[in-house]
C-alpha cells in the first residue's frame, strides 16, 4: 500500500518509521515532511491547511490508497472530509469530532453534559461579562482561548490584575486571533494540599465503537528546568507514567474514555482516529485538562516505538471500524524524548543554523522537527528541532542513555531542559 502523512514534525517522523516497519507498506510519502523525514519518505511541497490543494494532488496521485492526517489544523479545517468526499481512504477524525479539540467551548459543553469529570467553568463571548465573573471568583483562574492557538492559548492568572489583562489579550486584542473570540474561564485544578496536580497524557485508537488506550505518558509543556518558562509545544517526554497504575487507569477508561466515545455518538459526531487524553490527578480522582483529536508532540516519539504491533493494520482497523478484532501489543520498559530548540523559542528565534550529529549509541534515536537539508547540509528550520530519544528498563536508565547522547548534536543557540524524566519518578 502506497501511504500519504500529513505532517512535519517529530510526531510524524515517529509516525512514518513505525508505518514504514508495516510490510503491507510500500512507498510512504509526506506532505510536507522534514530532513529525517526524508530518509523514509518522499517529500510533497503542498500546504496541508489548503485542503482543496491537498485533495487536488491525492485526486493525481493515483498510487496513494491511505491519507494519514496527524496535525490538528487541517483535522480541524476539514481535510477527512474532503478526501472522503473525492472517495479516498483516510485515517483522522471529521470537521465535526474534530471539534472535542479545535472548541475548547465545545469539549467543555460536552463534559459537563454528559457528566465527564473536568474543571468547573463558564464560557463567554462578551468581555465586560467575562470580567464580572472573574472579579466575583477565586484565584488562581484559568482562561483558555476557545480555538487552536499552537498551545499557547492556555492563561494561568495568579490575581484579578493578571485575569484582567488575560482576558484584553485574548478577547480585545486578539492575541491569538479568532481563537480569542469566546473564552472559557475555568476553576484552577490542583493535587493534593494545592500542590500542582500531577499531569499524564493518554492517546486511545477508536473507530467510534471500541476504544484502545496506547501506553500513557507524561510531557513537559514549559520551555524551562522545574517546569519554569513559557508553555511550549512539549520539550520532552517519558514513558512509563509511573503513577498511571491499573486502577487509575480503569477509573479513566470507565468514567472518562467510554463516557467520551458515548458521547461524540449521541452527539451525531462519531469520533474515529486517536484521541488524546490531557489527565490530572486531583484529590477527587482523575479529571480531563484537555482533549485533543490527534496523536500528541512530543508524546508519540516515545509511544510509538513500544509499539510491537503493526501500526497500518492498527490504522485500518480504525477506518474500517473493526478495531475489537485487532490485539494491540507493546514492549515492556521505558523511552524518553528530550527536544532540542531552538535558542529563543517558543518566542522567537533564529533558523537556518547548520546542525552537526556524532555517532549515536546503539538504541538511540533521533526524530526531527524543525529541519530541512539545504545543498546537502542538515539545518534548522523551526523552534523544535530534534527528539533525543532512548529506550531502557527504566525511565532512569533510558534519561541517562538519551542525554548522553544529546551532547554528541550541536547547533547554534541550541537549548534543552535537563530534567525530563525526572518529575513523578523522583
Ligand atoms: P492545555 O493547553 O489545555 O493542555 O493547558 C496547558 C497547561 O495548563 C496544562 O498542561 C496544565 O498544566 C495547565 N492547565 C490547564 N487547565 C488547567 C486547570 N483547569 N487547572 C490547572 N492547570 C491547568
Ligand atoms: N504535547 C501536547 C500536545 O500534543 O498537544
Amino acid at each position: 500500500m502506497n501511504i500519504l502523512v500529513i505532517g512535519n514534525g517529530g510526531r510524524e517522523h515517529a509516525i512514518v518509521a513505525a508505518l514504514a516497519k508495516s510490510p503491507k507498506a510500500e512507498k510512504i510519502y509526506c506532505m510536507k515532511g522534514n530532513a529525517g523525514i526524508a530518509e523514509l519518505a518522499e517529500l510533497v511541497d503542498v500546504d496541508y491547511c489548503d485542503i482543496k490543494a491537498v485533495g487536488n494532488w491525492v485526486d493525481a496521485h493515483k498510487d496513494v490508497e491511505y491519507t494519514v492526517i496527524a496535525p490538528d489544523d487541517p483535522l480541524a479545517l476539514g481535510l477527512a472530509d474532503e478526501l472522503e468526499s473525492r472517495g479516498h481512504r483516510v485515517f483522522g477524525p471529521n470537521k465535526k469530532a474534530a471539534e472535542i479539540e479545535s472548541s475548547k467551548a465545545f469539549a467543555k459543553e460536552l463534559m459537563k453534559k454528559y457528566g465527564i469529570p473536568t474543571a468547573k467553568y463558564e464560557t463567554f463571548d462578551d468581555y465586560e461579562k467575562a470580567l464580572a465573573y472573574v472579579e466575583k471568583g477565586k484565584f488562581p483562574v484559568v482562561l483558555k482561548a476557545d480555538g487552536l492557538a499552537l498551545g499557547k492559548g492556555v492563561l494561568i492568572c495568579e490575581d484579578l490584575a493578571s485575569a484582567k489583562d488575560g482576558l484584553k489579550q485574548i478577547m480585545l486584542d486578539k492575541a491569538f486571533g479568532a481563537a480569542g473570540n469566546k473564552v472559557v474561564v475555568e476553576e484552577f485544578l490542583t493535587g493534593k494540599e494545592f500542590t500542582p496536580g500531577e499531569e499524564v497524557s493518554v492517546l486511545a485508537f477508536t473507530d467510534g465503537k471500541t476504544i484502545v488506550p496506547m501506553i500513557a505518558s507524561c510531557d513537559h509543556k514549559r520551555a524551562l528546568d522545574g517546569d519554569k518558562g513559557l508553555n511550549t509545544g512539549g520539550m520532552g517526554t517519558f514513558t512509563p507514567c509511573p503513577f498511571y497504575d491499573k486502577e487509575t487507569a480503569d477509573e479513566v477508561m470507565n468514567k472518562i474514555m467510554l463516557p467520551t466515545v458515548a458521547a461524540m455518538n449521541a452527539e451525531g459526531r462519531p469520533f474515529k482516529g486517536v484521541l488524546y487524553f490531557g489527565l490530572m490527578r486531583t484529590p477527587d480522582g482523575m479529571k480531563v485538562v484537555e482533549y485533543n483529536s490527534r496523536f500528541g508532540d512530543p508524546e508519540t516519539q516515545v509511544v510509538l516505538p513500544m509499539l510491537k504491533t503493526d501500526l497500518l493494520e492498527i490504522f485500518e482497523a480504525v477506518t474500517d471500524e473493526r478495531l475489537a478484532d485487532v490485539k494491540i501489543e507493546w514492549e515492556e520498559g521505558a523511552c524518553v524524548c528530550v527536544v532540542l530548540a531552538s535558542g529563543g523559542y517558543p518566542v522567537k528565534y533564529e533558523k537556518g543554523k547548520e546542525i552537526t550529529i556524532g555517532d549515536l549509541d546503539e538504541g538511540v534515536f533521533l526524530y526531527h522537527a524543525g529541519t530541512k537539508r539545504e545543498n546537502g547540509v542538515l539545518k534548522t528550520s523551526g523552534g523544535r528541532v530534534l527528539g533525543v530519544c532512548a529506550k531502557g528498563k527504566t525511565v532512569e536508565e533510558a534519561r541517562k542513555k538519551a542525554y548522553a547522547n544529546v551532547q554528541k548534536i550541536r547547533f547554534d543557540g541550541m537549548h534543552y531542559r535537563t530534567d525530563i524524566g525526572v518529575k513523578y519518578n523522583k
